[in-house]
């Protein structure tokens, strides 16, 4: 069990004197099948993204250049976390909510995911959410 919503993951580079290199595996150091890879990059800064949940989605975030700010909640916990490296992904696990702001300028977000897009699986009205998380804590 995770205590906390969500998880780094440290990708250990190739570094030599050209420079810094990190592949990204499936069910290596990416912990799923990969199915679909997308990125976000002209952002506007001042721009909230996210504010969904997926009900299967597991995914793995990375600011490959810049940064931004990323909130986890499961519905009981919110953690907050700053991408700001190439050099680490955050797990975002399903049934997560998440708010994605502060985007620095010229950031660009890596998103990793373990199933193609798929707008049935996304939850993007924040009570609906919760009334689904609840649901799962009474069943545990
Ligand atoms: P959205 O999920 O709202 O982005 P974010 O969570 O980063 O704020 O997606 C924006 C639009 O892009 C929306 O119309 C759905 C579409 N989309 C795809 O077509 N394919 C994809 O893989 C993703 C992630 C989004």
């Amino acid at each position: 069990m995770q205590s906390k919503v969500g998880y780094l993951i440290h990708f250990d580079p190739i570094v030599d004197d050209r420079g810094s290199l990190i592949a990204l595996e499936a069910s290596k150091n990416i912990p799923f099948e990969i199915k679909r890879v997308y990125y976000l990059f002209s952002t506007d800064t001042t721009s909230i993204r996210g504010l969904h949940s997926h009900k299967k989605l597991n995914q793995v975030m990375i600011a490959m250049h810049g940064s931004c700010v990323v909130t986890l909640d499961d519905g009981k916990t919110k953690t907050e976390y700053l991408l700001d490296s190439p050099n680490q992904g955050l797990f975002i696990g399903n049934n997560i909510w998440r708010e994605m702001k502060e985007f620095s300028p010229e950031s660009v977000i890596t998103v990793i995911a373990s199933d193609y897009y798929d707008e049935s699986d996304y939850i993007r009205d924040y009570n609906e959410f919760m009334k689904l998380v609840e649901t799962h804590g009474e069943k545990k």
